[in-house]
């Protein structure tokens, strides 16, 4: 079972959003797919299951620490850790556990600074980090400068996140997230 962690302690990164729309899309592809939601309050992956009648397996994490417990009895191609906003000295184990850490930034200073501080403090782990940024408008100076930085920074997805509609009714959404889980698929 490969993990792929989705971590930013900066609220409203994007990471529940790249989570479900990544687990769906790889279920797409006829992969088994299992969600961990280390979120215990907001429990966004469990609601949004609930509303979308999807089919995939979600876990809603009663302790984080107990991440690696959990883990251990769970068996999918693919298992996807929501990382909490909240999750404070827990998120270095999860990182240690994942096969790749995404971490979705974005496009502004004030979200690229906390995320580039986690991003430093997980290097040392050598689990593979990417970071994934996420709604970002087109062209703008804002995204422009975001992108320069991740590039010169040298661990970081091409492919970015604008589109927010549901996967399966948005063309572009769609072709964004297939960008995604190709480039984490080139990596682990
Ligand atoms: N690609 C996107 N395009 C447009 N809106 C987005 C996109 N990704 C996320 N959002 C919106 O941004 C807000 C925060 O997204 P999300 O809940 O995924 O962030 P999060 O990192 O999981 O936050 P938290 O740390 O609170 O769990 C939500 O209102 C979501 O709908
Ligand atoms: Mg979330």
């Amino acid at each position: 079972m490969k993990i792929i962690s989705f971590l930013n302690s900066k609220g409203g990164a994007g990471k529940t959003t790249t989570v479900i729309n990544v687990a769906r899309g790889l279920q797409l592809k006829g992969f088994s797919v299992g969600v961990l939601d280390t979120d215990l309050h907001q429990q966004s992956v469990a609601q949004w299951r609930q509303d979308a009648d999807a089919d995939f397996f979600s876990v809603d994490v009663a302790d984080p620490k107990s991440v690696q417990t959990i883990v251990n009895g769970l068996n999918f191609d693919y298992l996807l850790i929501d990382g909490a906003g909240s999750l404070g000295e827990e998120i270095v184990g999860i990182a240690k556990i994942s096969n790749l850490v995404v971490i979705p930034v974005k496009p502004s200073p004030f979200d690229y600074w906390p995320a580039a501080r986690l991003f430093d403090s997980l290097k040392p782990l050598n689990t593979p980090i990417a970071y994934l940024l996420t709604q970002a408008r087109k062209h703008t100076t804002m995204t422009n400068e975001m992108i320069q930085t991740l590039i010169d920074e040298g661990s970081s997805f091409d492919s970015s996140r604008r589109r927010h509609t549901r996967y399966e009714h948005d063309k572009v959404a769609a072709a964004e997230i297939d960008a995604v889980i190709n480039e984490i698929l080139e990596v682990i």
